[in-house]
């Protein structure tokens, strides 16, 4: 089985996706991780950042062997891996990567393009949002950072997602809506719990 969660930065798809792999037994897949790992190969001067092995373990992600998972965390990665992701070649590299981790067992899965690119055949296809200004609040209490910079910034790359020409950022037409402004984390879980029992 798969759920296939996407949605804007800061709509809580990777604490809520983690949550719901965990109560279900199944694997977490971060698909966004691995858009981190290719720009965070180009920043340090790959040759060929697409030829570097990226692993996604329990806890960790690593890039040609090395534990990276902090390192694809910082700003200048993250504006990074928004501008590869517009690239088709990168894509399509990452999509089949993702379609062949994909391919056995039971996955929560969760970016931007699961459920319209990746996996359209998903059995469940959330799309989390939240207000632009509640979605860089949590971003800014996570990282420390100032609200209104998390919120210039997250503009600019929400602007990239969904205005590219090669899989912008969208719902499936499939997709259920969950809004998760003046949610907490567990409200969000059990409500989509409650939306995988009924496809069960
Ligand atoms: O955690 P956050 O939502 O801020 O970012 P992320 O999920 O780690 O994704 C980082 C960037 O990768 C996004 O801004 C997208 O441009 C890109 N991405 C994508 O294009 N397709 C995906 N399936 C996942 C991420």
């Amino acid at each position: 089985m798969l759920i296939a969660i996407d949605g804007p930065a800061g709509a809580g798809k990777s604490t809520v996706a983690r949550a719901v792999a965990d109560a279900l037994g199944f694997t977490y897949l971060d698909s966004g991780a691995m858009y981190r790992c290719v720009a965070l190969a180009e920043l340090r001067g790959a040759a060929d950042p697409l030829a570097c092995e990226i692993e996604l373990g329990a806890g960790e992600v690593t890039l040609d062997g090395e534990d990276v998972s902090d390192a694809i965390r910082t700003p200048e990665v993250t504006a990074r891996a928004s501008e590869v992701a517009a690239r088709p070649e990168v894509r399509a590299h990452l999509v089949a990567l993702q379609r062949s981790m994909l391919r056995d067992g039971d996955y929560v899965a969760e970016g931007r393009d699961i459920g319209t690119v990746v996996a359209p055949d998903a059995e469940l296809k959330v799309f989390l949002t939240a207000s632009p200004q509640e979605r860089a609040q949590r971003r800014a209490a996570q990282t420390g950072a100032d609200a209104a910079e998390v919120l210039a910034e997250q503009f600019a790359r929400d602007e990239r997602d969904t205005t590219r020409e090669h899989s912008p950022l969208q719902p499936a037409p499939d997709a259920l809506q969950v809004d998760t402004t003046g949610l907490s984390v567990d409200e969000v879980v059990s409500r989509i719990a409650r939306l995988v029992q009924a496809v069960r």
